[in-house]
C-alpha cells in the first residue's frame, strides 16, 4: 500500500446505495444497486465503467445533488440524508469541487460570473470574490476572457472555466465526471495536469469517473462499475 492508505481517513463513504428511476413503461430502471464505497482522504480514485454503468448517477448522489432510493452517503462526517437542501448546498459550496460531464456552464453568464457563482452566499464580499475569480481564471490561462459567454469560448476554454469554477472554493474533495471526455487530447492533458497539481500541492482528494479517457496510472485506487454494481477493486496502491 502506498501514500498512507492504511492510515488515511475515509472522507467519503457510500453504504448499500441503490438508485432507481421510473421508466416510461411504468417499471423502474435500476441505475445503482448495493454500492459500497470508501474514499480515503488525499488519494486519487478512479471509477471506471462503460457508458450507462451508472457513473454520473453515482457522482450526483455523492455530491448530494440527488438522493439515493435507499442506502446512505457520508461526506466529511455528514450523513447526507440528514441534511436539507440548503445544508447540502452549503456543504458543496464550502468543501466540494464538481466537474460535470458536459461542463454545465450557464450560457447567459460570463466566464467570471460562472466562477463567481460558487462564492455567492459564502460571506466573501464582492471585491474579494472578484479577486479570487480573476486569480483562478488567470492561473488557468483565461486572462482576457473574463467577460466572454461560454458560447464565445472554445470547448477547451469552456472546460477550463468549468475547472476554475471547481477549484475557486479550495475544495477538500473534487468529484470529476469524465473531465477529459469532451476535449481534444492536448486539452485533456492540460486538464489532467491541473487536477493532479491540485492533488499534489494541496492534498486534495480526487474521485474521477471515466469510461477510459483518464489515465489509470495516475490513480492510487480504481474501482470498476458495471450495470450499477461495483464490480471489483481492480487497483489498490
Ligand atoms: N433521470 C433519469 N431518468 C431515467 N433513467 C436515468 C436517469 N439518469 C440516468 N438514468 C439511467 O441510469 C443508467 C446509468 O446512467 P448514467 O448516466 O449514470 O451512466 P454513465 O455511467 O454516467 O454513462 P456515460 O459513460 O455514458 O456517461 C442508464 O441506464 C440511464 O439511462
Ligand atoms: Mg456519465
Amino acid at each position: 500500500m502506498g501514500k498512507n492508505e492504511r492510515t488515511a481517513r475515509v472522507i467519503l463513504e457510500a453504504r448499500g446505495v441503490r438508485k432507481t428511476f421510473p421508466s416510461r413503461s411504468g417499471g423502474e430502471i435500476v441505475a445503482l444497486e448495493n454500492v459500497d464505497l470508501s474514499i480515503p482522504e488525499g488519494l486519487t480514485t478512479l471509477i471506471s465503467g462503460r457508458s450507462g454503468a451508472g457513473k454520473s448517477t453515482l457522482l450526483a448522489l455523492l455530491a448530494g445533488l440527488d438522493h439515493p432510493t435507499s442506502g446512505s452517503i457520508t461526506f466529511d462526517g455528514n450523513a447526507l440524508e440528514k441534511l436539507d437542501n440548503s445544508e447540502l448546498a452549503r456543504l458543496r459550496r464550502e468543501k466540494l469541487g464538481l466537474v460535470f460531464q458536459n461542463f454545465q456552464l450557464l450560457p447567459s453568464w460570463t466566464a467570471a460570473e460562472n466562477v463567481e457563482a460558487v462564492l455567492m452566499h459564502s460571506g466573501i464580499d464582492r471585491p474579494a470574490r472578484m479577486a479570487r475569480v480573476e486569480k483562478i481564471l488567470a492561473e488557468l490561462g483565461l486572462s482576457g476572457r473574463f467577460d466572454n459567454l461560454p458560447g464565445e469560448l472554445s470547448v477547451g476554454q469552456q472546460q477550463r472555466v468549468a475547472l476554475a469554477r471547481t477549484l475557486v472554493n479550495d475544495p477538500i474533495l473534487i468529484l470529476a465526471d469524465e473531465p477529459t471526455g469532451s476535449v481534444d487530447p492536448q486539452t485533456a492533458q492540460e486538464v489532467i495536469e491541473l487536477l493532479m497539481e491540485r492533488v499534489r500541492e494541496r492534498g486534495t482528494t480526487l474521485l474521477v469517473a471515466t469510461h477510459g479517457t483518464f489515465p489509470e496510472t495516475l490513480a492510487d485506487r480504481q474501482f470498476k462499475l458495471a450495470e450499477g454494481k461495483i464490480d471489483s477493486l481492480c487497483k489498490e496502491s
